[in-house]
C-alpha cells in the first residue's frame, strides 16, 4: 500500500454506524458469475479498482449461501461446506479480515459458515460469489440497510469480481474514477434472455498454480501486449451493450469469446509466462469451432484457469450435452432467480 492511500477500512467505517446492533443471525445468497468482457488489471491493488469496466452473467442458483451466527465460545469460526477450517487456512484468514473490515474494534465473535452449490468438477472460482454473500449476510446481520451500489463497492474490496455477484442477470461492473473507489461498482442490466445458456466443460479441478490476483499484476507488470487491453476491452464492452439491445445472439457470444482470447493474449506474453490452458483446453475450443463451422452456434469464454465455458441457444442443449459428456448446464435466467439479491437477502 501506498503512503497516504486510503484503506478499506476507513472507506467500510464512513457507512457504519457508530455502534454496531446485530440480529440473532442472517444468512445470504450470491451466484457465481461469468465474465463476458473480463476484468483484467488493476490501477489500484487495496481496494481492487479496476484498469478496465467488466460484464458478466450470474449463474443463477449456483453459488455461495454464507449464514452469519455468534460465536458463543467466545472465537470466531470459519465453516466451509460443513468443515471447520483452522484460523490460518488462506481462506479462513481472508473471511475474518473481511469481516473485521465490518466490525472493527467492537467485540463480535462470529462463526461464518459458507455452503458453495457449484460443482466442484466445474472447477469454476468461488471467491466472486463469496465475498458478495459475505457482505450481503454481514449488511443483514448488523442491520445496515445499505443501497445495493454500496454493497457492490464494499464486495469489490472482497474481489473485484465478486462486485458482480451481488446482481443476478446480466450486470455491468464500471471501472468508475473516484480515489475511494466508491463509483466503481456493479448494477444489474435490465434485459432478459430466457434462451441463454452457460456449459461448463471441466478440464481440470485442480488448484491453479498462479491465481487471478498473481496473475493479473504479472500481466501488467511484464506483458507488452497489456497497453493494448484496456482499449480492446472498452470496445468489446461497447459492442456487448449494443448485442444486448439487439438481442444479437451471434454477436454477443463472438465478441465474448474475442475478449477471451485477447485476455489470454496478455497473458501468454508475461514474463515467466502465463498460460493457463491444458490440452484438453485446446481440444475443447477447436471442438468449438468445429460445431460453429458445422452450423452450431457455440462460442466459449475461459477465465485464469484451463476450463472452458460454452454460451449458446437453449435448442441447441442436447447436440451440446453430447458433444461435451460432462457439461453442466445453467439457465442464467431461469424464472427463479430474477430478483435481485442485495434486496432479497433475508434475515434467517
Ligand atoms: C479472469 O476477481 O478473482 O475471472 O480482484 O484479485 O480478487 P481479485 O481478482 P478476481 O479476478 C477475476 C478475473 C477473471 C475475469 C473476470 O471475472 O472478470
Amino acid at each position: 500500500m501506498l503512503r497516504n492511500e486510503l484503506t478499506k477500512a476507513d472507506i467500510v467505517a464512513r457507512y457504519l454506524p457508530k455502534k454496531l446492533i446485530a440480529v440473532d443471525q442472517a444468512e445470504a445468497f450470491a451466484p457465481s458469475n461469468i465474465a463476458l468482457c473480463k476484468y483484467w488489471g488493476k490501477r489500484q491493488n487495496e481496494l481492487n479498482l479496476p484498469v478496465n469496466s467488466s460484464l458478466s452473467v450470474s449463474l443463477a442458483h449456483l453459488g455461495s449461501h454464507t449464514q452469519i451466527r455468534p460465536a458463543t465460545s467466545g472465537e470466531d469460526q470459519v465453516i466451509l461446506n460443513g468443515q471447520v477450517l483452522t484460523a490460518d487456512t488462506p481462506f479462513a484468514a481472508k473471511v475474518i479480515s473481511f469481516v473485521n473490515l465490518f466490525r472493527g474494534q467492537q467485540n463480535y465473535p462470529l462463526i461464518v459458515d459458507t455452503r458453495n452449490n457449484i460443482p466442484t468438477a466445474a472447477g469454476l472460482a468461488s471467491s466472486a460469489s463469496g465475498f458478495a454473500a459475505l457482505t450481503l449476510a454481514l449488511n443483514q446481520y448488523f442491520q445496515l440497510a445499505l443501497p445495493d451500489t454500496v454493497l457492490s463497492a464494499f464486495a469489490r474490496m472482497g474481489s473485484g469480481s465478486a462486485s458482480r455477484s451481488v446482481f443476478t442477470g446480466f450486470v455491468e461492473w464500471r471501472m468508475g474514477q473516484q480515489e475511494d473507489g466508491m463509483d466503481s461498482h456493479a448494477f444489474p442490466l435490465d434485459v432478459s434472455w430466457p434462451d441463454l445458456r452457460v456449459g461448463l466443460v471441466k478440464v481440470s479441478s485442480a488448484q491453479k498454480a498462479v491465481d487471478s490476483r498473481a496473475g493479473m499484476k504479472r500481466t501488467v507488470e511484464t506483458s507488452g501486449l497489456y497497453q493494448s487491453w484496456p482499449a480492446q476491452a472498452a470496445r468489446d464492452l461497447e459492442t456487448i451493450h449494443q448485442a444486448l439491445i439487439d438481442d444479437d445472439f451471434s454477436q454477443l457470444g463472438a465478441t465474448a469469446e474475442h475478449n477471451a482470447m485477447s485476455m489470454h493474449a496478455t497473458m501468454i506474453a508475461s514474463w515467466p509466462p502465463l498460460l493457463y490452458w491444458q490440452a484438453e483446453s485446446v481440444a475443447a475450443m477447436q471442438r468449438v469451432w468445429a460445431l460453429r463451422e458445422a452450423g452450431v452456434e457455440v462460442y466459449f469464454t475461459m477465465d485464469a484457469g484451463p476450463n472452458l465455458k460454452l454460451l449458446f441457444k437453449a435448442k441447441d442443449q442436447l447436440l451440446l450435452e453430447t458433444e461435451f459428456p460432462d457439461l453442466e448446464v445453467v439457465a442464467p435466467f431461469a424464472e427463479d432467480s430474477k430478483t435481485n439479491l442485495a434486496s432479497e437477502s433475508v434475515n434467517a
